[in-house]
């Protein structure tokens, strides 16, 4: 192609929209600290996600790591544990902001297996390894793929630990008609620039919980957000009023948004699957390749387009292919983030689904304003290259 297509590219709101907004900053002279714009986005939120309480973040690596550090923390403290010993049972297949934001905290983390239909934790897997040092669970709904819930809600209940959701993909996503977010413990929300909502950085922890979100607010304003001193050792994680700007405006065009995403999410199925497709399981027939299921009672909020290839070769065979035409994708998520190497202990063979999942993945161009002729062609390319 004669331009560069690039992984993804942020959905902006039109300029005027967001200059309107803003000149009321210069009005008030109000930049951050909890100002009118962020409050009014958080409430606009909460109607949005569903969620009873949400508490915005500078971005969504800050806003996990406080629900990391406030719940587990406190139940490490119940239960008597260390930090050091605390032990977070959770998924390699993911991007690293998960695993650091354990590791952050001083805590352990332990990982399971994903489930190789949904690539999501697999509940089994990750009962396997609760022990007297587990503090809390922590699964992520990737690629806007829901977790098993039910299946954390009962270990949850039955261990009695809590389950913080990495939901950073989920944004707007609906089960059985109610919002991803008022699952487990906490749900944390990414609104960085590349995803299906932004706010440019940006991030916000939704909980049922009314004292955690007090606690979390508390925590993003150096423990000591509304004067008083919550008593909570915080850090500055505060979002500042053009974030919250750009947030109220692509709110109000989410749907826009949405509906082209679907509309590309369509065209690339479309192509993929000509030889035939199963989709509860996302496999095509004729190329081998295996795309997203789709999940009976969620609604898709269409965040990304992964494919997984029949094996490494192919996948990294088609990635150069494309990126000789100018076309480039991501292997996202590789390598599994238990391979960091600030946490490199753990062989990948211990979770042989996520390591066969991450060496033949990739994750193709996609965000609303590509054009459908151009995702066809991209399509066309790979489907190509993995005809039998
Ligand atoms: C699964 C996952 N968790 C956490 C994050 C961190 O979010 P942010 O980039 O807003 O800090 C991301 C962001 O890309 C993500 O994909």
């Amino acid at each position: 192609m004669d331009k560069r297509i690039n992984v993804t590219r942020p959905s902006l709101p039109p300029y005027g929209e967001y200059a309107e907004l803003i000149k009321g900053i210069w009005e008030n002279g109000w930049l951050t600290n909890f100002g009118p714009l962020e409050n009014r986005l958080a409430e606009e939120l909460k109607e949005y996600l569903d969620a009873a309480n949400v508490t915005m973040f500078t971005n969504g690596h800050q806003a996990l790591a406080a629900a990391v550090r406030i719940v587990a923390g406190g139940r490490a403290k119940e239960l008597g544990i260390a930090p050091a010993e605390a032990e977070i049972v959770t998924t390699p297949f993911t991007f690293i902001s998960t695993t650091y934001s354990i590791t952050e905290a001083g805590f352990r983390p332990v990982f399971a297996d994903v489930d190789p239909v949904t690539y999501t934790m697999d509940p089994a897997a990750a009962e396997r390894l609760i022990s007297d040092r587990t503090v809390a669970i922590l699964p992520v709904h990737v690629y806007g793929t829901v977790c098993d819930v039910d299946a954390f809600e009962e270990l949850s209940r039955r261990y009695d630990l809590p389950v913080i959701y990495d939901a950073a993909h989920c944004f707007g996503v609906r089960r059985s008609g109610r919002g991803i977010a008022s699952c487990g413990a906490a749900s944390m929300f990414s609104f960085h620039a590349t995803k299906a909502f932004n706010t440019i950085e940006g991030g916000a922890v939704a909980t049922d919980d009314a004292a955690l979100a007090e606690a979390l607010h508390a925590y993003c304003g150096f423990g000591q957000a509304g004067g008083a001193d919550a008593g909570i050792a915080g850090t500055n994680a505060k979002m500042t009023e053009f974030a919250a700007a750009m947030g109220i405006c692509n709110l109000r065009h989410i749907d826009e948004v949405l509906e082209k995403r679907r509309a590309l999410h369509e065209t690339y199925t479309r192509i993929l699957t000509r030889g035939g497709y199963d989709p509860a399981t996302g496999r095509t027939f004729e190329t081998g390749l295996k795309l997203l299921p789709e999940q009976e009672g969620v609604s898709r909020n269409f965040a990304y387009f992964p494919v997984i290839f029949k094996d490494e070769p192919t996948a990294l065979d088609v990635m150069r292919e494309l990126s000789e035409r100018n076309i480039h994708v991501r292997r996202y998520f590789y390598p599994l983030t238990s391979q960091a190497a600030a946490v490199r202990q753990y062989d990948p063979a211990e979770t042989p689904v996520a390591a066969s999942i991450s060496s033949r993945v990739l994750a193709l161009p996609f965000y609303a304003d590509l054009s459908p002729d151009d995702a066809a062609e991209i399509a066309e390319i790979v489907l190509e290259k993995c005809r039998p």
